[in-house]
């Protein structure tokens, strides 16, 4: 039987179309729009793709777009006035830096000068300390995303062993705290981790969070399991000169055994930005109240 696919972009689509609904309540609320600052140094492709993509769906949103466009030489100062100007400026109401940032960047400094209660990314230190703590904060957007999914599929994870692999602050950490709040028997796996096939085949639900195109093979997953890709590599396509995307799991293989898998793309990828949208709305009700 092969399995369900999971849907993040019409999940994503609606999530952007609900926060969009109550955009104007904000607006009635605070005679202003919601206001995203997305700040992006340098010229890393990727990047210039997701923040374009980030402008695009905050202004359709009915949101506020400021956009700033530093050089790649910008030094550590420059960066930190901006994001002090950010924080004083009552129109911005969300805050987010665009990571990487270039070498000569200290990026961890950068996000403790993030104001927690514009950090709609979650990265700065008191937000992942509120999210390990239960406390109301600022939950990173992509481990966010993830979880929406899974409750929507599977309702209650309460019991459920789950594994994730990768251990970054951006996804596998915070996903590890996400899944814990829901009562999952969390294991998180990485590169060092031994006999990981056997590790990841107890899992009702897999998060694959490595960074390695195709990794997880069909025989590390348990017959039925939910597996959520949050992978995006860029590798050489079928014709010459072309590339395509592949996840951390081989699709084609996990569809077999999975009960439900994410695809790359239109699986994870779609919610990062709608759960942005949606952390900048909450952002701006509290920081308006
Ligand atoms: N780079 C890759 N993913 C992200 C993200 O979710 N937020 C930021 N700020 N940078 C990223």
């Amino acid at each position: 039987m092969t399995a369900d696919i999971i849907d993040g972009k019409a999940f994503a689509a609606n999530l952007r179309a609900k926060v969009a609904a109550m955009v104007p309540a904000f607006r009635e609320k605070a005679g202003r729009a919601p206001g995203l600052a997305v700040v992006l140094v340098g010229e890393d492709p990727a990047s210039q793709v997701y923040v374009r993509n980030k402008h695009k769906t905050t202004v359709e949103a009915g949101m506020e777009s400021f956009e700033h466009r530093l050089p790649a030489d910008t030094t550590q100062d420059a960066l930190t006035a901006l994001v002090e100007q950010l924080n004083a400026d009552p129109a911005v109401d969300g805050i987010l830096v665009q990571l990487p940032l270039p070498k000569q960047i200290d990026e961890s400094a950068v996000l403790a000068t993030i104001d927690p209660d514009k950090d709609v990314d979650g990265f700065h230190v008191v937000n992942v300390g509120r999210l390990s703590t239960g406390m109301h904060g600022y939950v990173p957007c992509t481990p966010l995303g993830c979880v929406m999914l899974l409750k929507d599929r599977l309702g209650d994870l309460s019991g459920k062993d789950a594994v994730v692999i990768g251990r970054s602050n951006i996804v596998g950490k915070p996903m590890a705290q996400l899944l814990l709040a829901e009562n999952c028997t969390v294991t998180v796996a990485h590169s060092r981790t031994a006999h990981l096939p056997e590790v990841v085949r107890r899992a009702d639900i897999v998060v694959a969070a490595v960074g390695r195109p195709e990794m997880v093979k069909a025989d590390w997953i348990k017959p039925g399991a939910t597996v959520i890709d949050v992978g995006i590599n860029r590798v050489p396509g079928a014709e010459p000169g072309k590339t395509k995307l592949v996840g951390d799991v081989d699709f084609a293989e996990a569809v077999e055994v999975a009960g439900a898998i994410t695809p790359v793309p239109g699986g994870v990828g779609p919610m990062t930005i709608a759960v942005l949208l949606r952390n900048t709305l909450v952002a701006a009700h509290r920081l308006a109240d």
